[in-house]
């Protein structure tokens, strides 16, 4: 019997998820797989939202930002009634095998599922670069490059002004959107939760920029890392002196066509995922360490390395 897999997307959209659909679809047809879609994640796996799908449904889609799956967080997914009824919905289907692609929210969701006897193949996709097990995710590339033009417009306006800038990217407590843009932006100072200069060296910079040099000043913050952007803007205000603006760039980094990289890394993570469901491989996430694909256990993916941040915080330390 030919094996039955389906694939959700899950958790915040990001560029480069349906290059992924693309790609595990087509190989699980060449494959001789029956490929079916979940639809609006574990929300539509426990309301039964599973359709069988062919090659044409991902057809012209290679190039689109978003999910055309749709995506929700369930935050009742961790209660095992309700993890049971996506257990049967699959059964019902004939459904042995869950690829799911999302970020570290969504693996938690899978290992549940594994556990309940679903053989589940995570995909890292999430613009916040932040799951273990690997050194990137889909997504991230194109969110990077979306800050980058963002930064670099805002850099107009606030040297035009001579003012201190003060923009937030988002991450969820991963501050690798803000180092790889702010290095990509030749900021001036960037806070993350792995690169946290004080309130007063923060201080002391700007007001050395603004004092001596005169000129404006570029300063990139994560999300969640200072509870009240806009009291902490207004503190450099006081401090400092300088006219001080702040910007969230939001959801707009979620946006957008993903680039070549996003697109070539879908395709390797979703050609992979099915090469290892046809080899029997049970419970398995992808992911990319220094170049090359592996997967591992879903229940022990290794950390993701910290050697590429902590070399980047050596290049921001060395350029400030
Ligand atoms: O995980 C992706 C992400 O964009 C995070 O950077 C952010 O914290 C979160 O999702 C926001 O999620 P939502 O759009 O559901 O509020």
């Amino acid at each position: 019997m030919a094996k039955r897999v389906a694939l959700l997307t899950s958790g915040g959209d990001a560029p480069g998820m349906n290059a992924a659909i693309r790609a595990i679809v087509r190989a699980g047809i060449i494959n001789d797989m029956e490929m079916y879609a979940v639809f609006e994640g574990f929300k539509g796996l426990v309301e039964d939202l599973i359709s069988p799908v062919d090659r044409s449904f991902v057809s012209e889609i290679l190039m689109r930002g978003g999910t055309i799956l749709k995506t929700a967080r369930l935050k009742s997914f961790v209660e095992e009634s309700i993890q049971d009824i996506a257990v049967a919905n699959l059964k019902r289907h004939n459904i042995d095998t869950l690829v799911i692609i999302g970020g570290d929210g969504s693996y938690r969701g899978g290992a549940c599922l594994a556990a309940k006897g679903i053989n589940v193949i995570g995909i890292p996709g999430t613009i916040d670069n932040d799951v273990i097990g690997t050194d990137t995710t889909i997504g991230f590339d194109t969110a990077l490059n979306t800050i980058t033009e963002a930064v670099d417009k805002l850099r107009d306006t606030s040297s035009s002004h001579l003012r201190c800038t003060i923009i937030e990217v988002m991450g969820n407590h991963c501050g690798d959107l803000a180092l790889y843009g702010g290095t990509a932006c030749g900021v001036d100072l960037i806070l993350s939760p792995e690169y946290r200069p004080s309130d007063a060296e923060v201080v002391e910079k700007l007001k050395t920029i603004h004092h001596s040099r005169s000129r404006h000043a570029l300063v990139l913050v994560s999300e969640k890392l200072i509870p009240d952007l806009q009291s902490f803007g207004q503190m450099i205000r006081e401090k400092t002196g300088f006219d001080t603006t702040v910007e969230i760039l939001g959801r707009i980094q979620r946006g957008g066509s993903p680039t070549a990289m996003d697109r070539v890394l879908a395709a390797r993570f979703g050609v992979h995922a099915i090469e290892i469901i046809a080899q029997g491989k049970r419970n398995r996430v992808v992911g990319t360490v220094n170049g090359k694909i592996v997967d591992y256990d879903i229940n022990a993916a290794e950390r993701r390395s910290t050697v590429k941040t902590e070399e980047l915080i050596g290049v921001i330390s060395t350029l400030k």
